[in-house]
């Protein structure tokens, strides 16, 4: 049983001249466990549908199950229930609290779960130090840096011990060093047994990713399995399409690339039905221990 099912989902914006089809009746099934990219260019939907599938918008049309559950007409405080049991969420400008020290945006999380102060710090501590993080507790997040807010994010993330991580673009604002520190931590989560959902511009990041999405105009494009460590072939070809003999690593302003990359390595539209594949799990084993519920 698949963990998310989304069949003919649209999400439309607007209405008369001004409609914007951000979502046009896509259909994806993704198991629990799975380490997925999504890619395409801006504007193709990447975001819209990761906040469906986080529960943090509605679709317009179409199902999504979650966990076999049909979640997608459920109550605001439903799905917000559902959100905070099973979800937790990086973004590309980390959405932490100025106001409040690295630890205490860290608990939050448990505090819309009613958790005592001293549990919640407790549980903070234990999650910032799995990222590497202990020493800055007590600080605010304007005195870290890029690297180090999105690692207090992900700790923040992953406190409610979530099964699903949504991460939008989570190193679109790193150097390439804090990104692969931030990308190492994912693998890690993804090893662990969590499913991963990683909107990237990069397509190197892929590499992390046991399969690829590929978005175009609300449409999923391309959708293939791959191994993990590999950056898929198609994805190379567009790679070295874009290289210049400037700056490799430079890759993340990819967009205008993206814009070509369906044409250009002719990628078939996916039919709209079924469009799921079943994946080879991947052969990663966890380095910690962590009983997962789901
Ligand atoms: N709240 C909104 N109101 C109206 N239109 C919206 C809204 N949010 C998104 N859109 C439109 O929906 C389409 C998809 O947007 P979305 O943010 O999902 O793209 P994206 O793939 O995440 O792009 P990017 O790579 O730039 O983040 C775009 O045309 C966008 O303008
Ligand atoms: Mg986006």
């Amino acid at each position: 049983m698949p963990l998310i099912e989304i069949k003919e989902l649209s999400k439309v914006y607007g209405f008369g001249d001004a409609t914007t089809i951000a979502l046009d009746e896509i259909s994806l099934s993704i198991n629990r466990g799975e380490f997925i990219a999504i890619m395409g260019p801006s504007g193709s939907g990447k975001t819209t549908l990761m906040n469906i599938l986080g529960l943090l918008d509605r679709p317009t049309h179409g199902e999504y199950k979650l966990s076999n559950q049909h979640v997608e007409r459920k109550t605001k405080i439903a799905q917000a229930m559902i959100r905070r049991d099973n979800i937790g969420f990086i973004f590309q400008s980390f959405n932490l609290l100025p106001r409040l020290t690295i630890i205490e945006n860290v608990a939050l999380p448990l505090a819309y779960k009613g958790v005592y102060q001293k549990r919640r710090l407790k549980a903070a501590e234990v999650v910032l130090d799995q990222v590497g993080l202990s020493d800055k507790e007590y600080y605010y997040p304007n005195q870290l840096s890029g690297g180090q807010l999105q690692r207090v994010a992900i700790a923040r993330a992953l406190i409610n011990d979530p099964s699903i991580i949504i991460a939008d673009e989570p190193t679109g604002n790193l150097d390439s060093v804090s990104a692969r520190v931030v990308m190492e931590l994912l693998k890690e989560v993804h090893e662990l047994g969590n499913t991963v959902l990683m909107v990237t511009h990069n397509p190197s990041l892929t590499r992390y990713a046991d399969r690829i999405i590929y978005m175009h105009d609300g449409n999923i494009v391309y959708d293939e399995s791959t191994a993990v460590g590999e950056v898929p072939k198609r994805v190379q070809k567009a790679v070295e399409a874009l290289r210049t003999s400037t700056d490799d690593d430079k890759l993340a302003d990819v967009s205008a690339m993206m814009e070509e990359m369906p044409e250009q390595l002719s990628i078939k539209p996916v039919p709209k039905k079924s469009k799921s594949k079943s994946k080879s799990k991947t052969k990663v084993k966890s380095t910690r221990k962590k009983g997962k519920k789901k």
